[in-house]
């Protein structure tokens, strides 16, 4: 197949906010215990946090990590979760059916912050508490002292506010899942006031109302509608989720649920601009998709009722997984003039990039590979590629581009890349890219993940799906030529010489 790629300077969608390569830490299965902290491993720092999982997380530059929830968040009292640890309850979560030993909490996840160099995005209880309860918690981590709350963080051996500024409204709180699942008036309401509290206590601080928990839910538009008319004065974005997988073992059509995604994106933008002109607002309310991944591999694994810990959620992911995931990161970037957070849900263990064995070694899932580039590599601006390439039909879509592509331009670095995904389960494609203003920019690395069976996974010590290095795409008078196999990730980075 024969593909192009135009690009300019001048094509900007906007400046990507770094907060678009976030993740996920939720107090479920093994993330936390077992995954970022267990102080029994060979390898635990004196914090009892794994460093063999912060060097990944390192790796792949994550500037913000929402925490602690999830659904585990709608039922959870952060006060069991600070303090002496001896003294600190376990309690039945109920959102997991399992028993939470609050041994670890908001200042340990603060300080593995600051060694993992990410910023914490907190999450509040809007699920069986309210407004009260979360202030206090924005007290208890952002005041300086001299309040009840920032003086029980110095008692408990903090002194520093740890200055957490960007703060969700809850999770999912339409889901009939979620404790204390509410309707979109009876949570516009809650967040408003939360909100509201929240900010009166740390004027410095961004807050995230809860759009529906996928495009799927029975109430998707009309909630995001009705709780945003209701709260929109006081919050600053509204969040998306959406996980896909591959039930029907449907690889075409698998990959081409980007397309879904994109009209997803694009109605929650269109209610929040709905609400701004029926206010007649100055204000613009940006999204925050702070739950993205494929998810459906494990879903029907077995577990020990109220055990502690036990493995959920434990996806392993194939090559196919990868290009979706691939996929939705460039869809992700194409809106990020809008789009200003997103988080992979999740980081180590539960769906998630990461995976590690409880006293034992650690392994790279597929999907790690093309989120580590376009963290490293996908920083500046993004650029909106003109592509033309032909389109395919399958079972669920129809006129399905074979090219997923963007582009980012990081003008101080003197750099672009070119992030591509081909769909195309059999055909090559050769790549012509003509620059039309990128003067003196030439190939610096062609990486690409390729030549793997859209089932193939990796595992400890058996990690077989990764990225390589290929020739550089050849050069003709200001366009470049670079070959992508088929079913392939391709990142293709320039620099100015
Ligand atoms: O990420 C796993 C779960 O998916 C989260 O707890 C919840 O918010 C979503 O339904």
């Amino acid at each position: 197949m024969k593909a192009k790629i135009t690009l300019s300077k001048e094509f900007k969608i906007g400046q990507i906010d770094e907060r678009i390569y976030g993740s996920f830490i939720e107090h479920l299965g093994r993330a936390v215990y077992g995954g970022i902290y267990e102080p029994d491993h060979p390898l635990a720092d004196e914090d009892g946090f794994r460093t063999d999982v912060i060097e990944l997380v390192k790796e792949l530059n994550v500037p913000v990590v929402r925490y602690p929830g999830g659904n585990f968040v709608s039922g959870y009292n952060w006060e069991d979760g600070v303090g002496p640890v001896e003294k600190r309850p376990a309690r039945l979560d109920l959102a997991w059916g399992t028993t939470e030993p609050n041994c670890f909490g908001t200042n340990e996840f603060m300080k593995w912050c600051k060694k993992a160099d990410t910023q914490c995005m907190m999450a509040v209880n809007l699920g069986t508490r309210g407004a009260e309860e979360a202030r206090n918690l924005v007290e208890y981590t952002n005041h300086k002292g001299g309040s009840a709350w920032s003086d029980m963080r110095i008692s408990h051996g903090y002194k520093d506010p740890w200055g957490v500024k960007l703060w969700c409204l809850g999770n999912e709180m339409d889901g009939r899942w979620q404790m204390g699942a509410k309707t979109a008036t009876e949570y516009g309401r809650v967040a408003y006031e939360a909100s509201k509290l929240m900010k009166w206590t740390d004027d410095s601080i961004e807050t995230v109302l809860c759009g529906s928990s996928s495009r799927n839910s029975k109430t998707f538009g009309e909630w995001e509608a009705t709780s945003l008319d209701i709260a929109y004065d006081s919050i600053d974005y509204v969040s998306l989720h959406q996980y896909y997988g591959n039930q029907k073992n449907d690889t075409e059509s698998f990959l081409a649920q980007t397309l879904e995604l994109e009209e997803f994106i694009h109605t929650v933008l269109c209610v929040c601009d709905y609400i701004k002109a029926k206010k007649r607002s100055k204000k613009t309310i940006n999204l925050s998709f702070d739950e993205w991944n494929v998810w459906y591999h494990s879903n029907n694994a077995p577990y020990e009722k109220w055990s502690l810990a036990s493995a959920r959620l434990e996806d392993i992911y194939n090559f196919e997984d990868a290009l979706v995931v691939s996929s939705m990161m460039i869809t992700l970037l194409r809106h990020c003039d809008r789009i200003k957070i997103a988080c992979l849900a999740q980081l180590v263990n539960v769906i998630a990039p990461i995976f590690t064995q409880t006293g034992g070694g650690i392994f790279k899932q597929t999907i790690y590979y093309p989120f580590e580039h376009m963290s490293n590599y996908g920083r500046g601006e993004a650029l909106n590629p003109i592509i033309s390439c032909p389109k395919y039909d399958c079972k669920e879509f129809t006129d399905v581009p074979y090219l997923e592509a963007i582009s980012t331009f990081d003008e101080e670095k003197e750099e672009m890349t070119v992030f591509c995904v081909n769909k195309s389960l059999d055909d090559e494609a050769v790549l012509d890219i003509s620059l039309l203003d990128l003067d003196g920019y030439r190939p610096l690395e062609f990486i690409s993940m390729d030549g793997c069976g859209a089932k193939e996974e990796n595992y400890f010590n058996a990690s077989s799906v990764k990225p390589h290095t290929n020739e550089l795409p050849t050069a003709d008078n200001g366009n470049f030529t670079a070959l992508l196999k088929p079913f392939s990730w391709n990142v293709i980075r320039f620099k100015k010489i």
